[in-house]
C-alpha cells in the first residue's frame, strides 16, 4: 500500500481543483496536496489517481509521489470557510496526498515546448488509462525546475464506473484530437514501442496493491478488495497491448464541449463554490 502519513495541518484550499482539493502538512514534515474521500466526485477518482500515477511513475513519467493520508477532521476546526469544514467532516480516515510541487506553474502549450517523444508518451499513457481530462481546456500539468509533471488522473479508467460492461469499455478507442500535447507531433509509435512492453500483469497488480483496502470494500459484484484489484489489472492489460492502433488524432474541436464527463467538469465553479447553507438558502427562497 501506498506510504501512510498523518495529517497535521490544514494550510489552505487550492481554488482551481474542482473537487476543492487543499494544501494540508503531514507528520513527516511533507507538504501535500490532498483530495479528499469525502469529495463529490467520489472515492473511485482515488483509486484512480492511484493506480495511474503509479503506473506513470514506473513507466517513467513524472508523477509526484503520492501517499494515504489519514485525517482527523479536528485539524479543520478552526478553518473559517464552511464548504472547507463540511469537506474534512466528511473526509475522516485515509485521504490521498499528491507531494506539493513549490513553485511550479501550469502547462500553457504556448509557453511551453513538447518534443514528439516526450508527447507521444504522455498521449499514448493518457490512451491506456482513458483520461478525459488532460485537454487544452485543462491540461492537468505542472512544469517544475522546467520538466513536465503530470497530475490529476481521478477522471480515468471510465470501465471502473461499470464493472458488468468493463471489458467492452476498456476495448474502445482513444480520442487524442482535444489532447493538450496534439500539436506537438507526438510519436505514438516509439512510445507503444517502448512502454507497452511493460505493462505487464507483474507490474499492472504491483501498482492496484498500492490502493488503500477501505477504497476498494463493498463494490457490488466483487467479495474482496483483491477481487476488485485484478478486475483494475485485467481492463488495463489487454488494453496496453493493442491502443496505440486506436489512437485518433484529428484537428482539436474549438466549440464543441469538453469530453469530460458532466459529474466531473460540473464541480468546476468559480470560487467561491456555494455551501451546503447557501444552496439551501436558494431552494428556500426558490421555493417561497
Ligand atoms: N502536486 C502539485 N503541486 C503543485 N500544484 C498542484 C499539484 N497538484 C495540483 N496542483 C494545483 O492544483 C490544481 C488543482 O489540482 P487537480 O487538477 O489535481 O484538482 P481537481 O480538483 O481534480 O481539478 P479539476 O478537476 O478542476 O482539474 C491544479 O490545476 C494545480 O494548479
Ligand atoms: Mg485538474
Amino acid at each position: 500500500m501506498l506510504t501512510e502519513v498523518i495529517a497535521t495541518r490544514y494550510v489552505t484550499p487550492l481554488r482551481e481543483g474542482g473537487s476543492l482539493p487543499g494544501i494540508v502538512e503531514a507528520d513527516d514534515l511533507g507538504t501535500y496536496v490532498m483530495k479528499f474521500t469525502g469529495a463529490g466526485q467520489g472515492r473511485k477518482t482515488l483509486v484512480a489517481e492511484v493506480i495511474c500515477g503509479e503506473l506513470g511513475r514506473r513507466l517513467g513519467l513524472r508523477v509526484p509521489r503520492l501517499v494515504a493520508m489519514d485525517l482527523d477532521p479536528v485539524i479543520g476546526l478552526g478553518e473559517p470557510d464552511q464548504e472547507v469544514q463540511e469537506l474534512l467532516k466528511a473526509s475522516g480516515g485515509l485521504n490521498l496526498g499528491m507531494d506539493f510541487l513549490p513553485g511550479s506553474i501550469g502547462f500553457d502549450p504556448l509557453a511551453y515546448e513538447v518534443g514528439p517523444a516526450e508527447a507521444g508518451q504522455v498521449v499514448w499513457f493518457d490512451a491506456l488509462i482513458n483520461n478525459v481530462d488532460r485537454s487544452w481546456r485543462n491540461p492537468n500539468m505542472m512544469v517544475w525546475h522546467g520538466d513536465l509533471w503530470l497530475i490529476d488522473h481521478g477522471a480515468t479508467m471510465i470501465w471502473q464506473h461499470n464493472w458488468p460492461t468493463a471489458q467492452a469499455a476498456a476495448a474502445k478507442p482513444y480520442n487524442a484530437s482535444d489532447h493538450v500535447l496534439a500539436r506537438f507531433q507526438p510519436d505514438i509509435g516509439a512510445a507503444a514501442r517502448e512502454l507497452a512492453p511493460q505493462v505487464t500483469e507483474d507490474l499492472l497488480t504491483e501498482v492496484a496493491a498500492q490502493v488503500p483496502d477501505v477504497w476498494l470494500t463493498d463494490e457490488p459484484g466483487f467479495d474482496s478488495p483483491d477481487g476488485l484489484r485484478r478486475a483494475y489489472v485485467e481492463a488495463l492489460l489487454p488494453r496496453a497491448a493493442t491502443i496505440h492502433e486506436r489512437i485518433t488524432l484529428e484537428a482539436p474541436t474549438k466549440d464543441r464541449p469538453s469530453q469530460a464527463p458532466g459529474w466531473l467538469t460540473d464541480h468546476v465553479r468559480p470560487w467561491p463554490h456555494p455551501t451546503k447553507k447557501d444552496q439551501q438558502m436558494q431552494q428556500d427562497g426558490g421555493a417561497k
